[in-house]
């Protein structure tokens, strides 16, 4: 990790990532800590979240830190037309530790470049969302036994899904063999073909949600269609609903399979599902937690 943010996971070497989600094993199994004591961490979402705020929210509060911020800009001095740059120094000014989301790429590596606290990217537009990735390596992890070879389908809305572009980067350190499933409006942007090729990673493009590709998978990563990144929602009803994973084609699937989602579901996977024991995604998303608690302090140089 560079300077102690987590702007990109591209930052985060094969043994960053052993040794983070090492940390969040800790932390499952200890996750009350009072390692943050004295410390003031600003979570900053300039857009929606539910999961990535709460759970970076409670893993301060679980260290024993304190939290300040918003969860809607419209309530900030950015709605008179504070730029991002005042309002980071001002909020540099107040906290240890910046946890931001915002709409624009590169607004987390913007930041970065202007202040001295660590940053934390909790997601910009649709280009990478770092703490999820880790979070999504643990659930790997945990689930698997291990990370190397592994059959990774990835379906849905590959083009703007932010969580796809950081999970396939994270994962490339552990020669993963990806499908890729979308609808040709939505297919896997270039640059991270073009990552694999240069990376000697095995990747498999389909336009068809088939039982075939599952029943070959350890992982099913399903993603949301991004409405809030189409400017045509026209071009969003067209793909909305393509692909809806029911419970009757895990039939055949193997035995470790399991269904990763990063959450919110709209409707990708229908709720007959969720009781079957290859769902993962509530578990997924309560790895946040810890992942979190680790990375928080990776970012502040916290020693557990
Ligand atoms: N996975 C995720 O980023 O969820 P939220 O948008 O609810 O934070």
């Amino acid at each position: 990790m560079n300077n102690k943010s987590l702007v990109s996971i591209q930052e985060c070497s094969k043994d960053d990532i052993l040794r983070i989600i090492s940390k969040a094993s800790l932390f499952e199994q200890n996750p009350n800590q009072e390692l943050l004591k004295g410390k003031i961490c600003a979570s900053l979402f300039f857009e929606p979240s539910t999961r990535t705020r709460l759970s970076f929210e409670t893993a301060v509060n679980r260290l024993g830190g304190r939290i300040v911020g918003f969860s809607d800009a419209a309530t900030t001095s950015s709605s008179k037309g504070e730029t991002l740059k005042d309002t980071i120094l001002m909020v540099s000014n107040y906290a240890d530790l910046i946890i931001m989301r915002h709409h624009l790429e590169g607004a987390a590596r913007y930041a970065s470049e202007i202040t001295n606290i660590p940053i934390i990217n909790a997601g910009d537009g649709a280009n990478q969302h770092p703490s999820q990735t880790i979070l999504d390596i643990f659930s790997i992890y945990k689930t698997q036994g291990g990370l190397d070879n592994l059959d990774i389908t990835i379906v849905g809305d590959l083009k703007y899904g932010r969580t796809v572009h950081s999970l396939i980067v994270g994962m490339s350190h552990f020669n993963p063999t990806f499908h890729f499933v979308a609808p040709d409006e939505l297919r896997i942007p270039e640059i991270y073909k073009t990552f694999c090729e240069e990376k000697n990673i095995k990747y498999h493009e389909y336009s068809d949600f088939s039982e075939a590709v599952i029943n070959r998978s350890d992982i099913v990563y399903m993603t949301r269609v991004q409405r809030e990144r189409f400017t045509d929602l026209i071009e969003y009803e067209k793909v909305k609903n393509v692909y809806i994973l029911k419970n009757s084609m895990l039939d055949n699937s193997k035995d470790n399979l399991r269904i990763l989602h990063p959450l919110p579901r709209v409707n990708e996977i229908a709720y007959d599902v969720d009781d079957n024991p290859k769902a993962y995604y509530i578990e997924q998303a309560k790895n946040g937690v810890f992942a979190r608690q680790a990375l928080i302090c990776e970012s502040l140089g916290i020693k557990i």
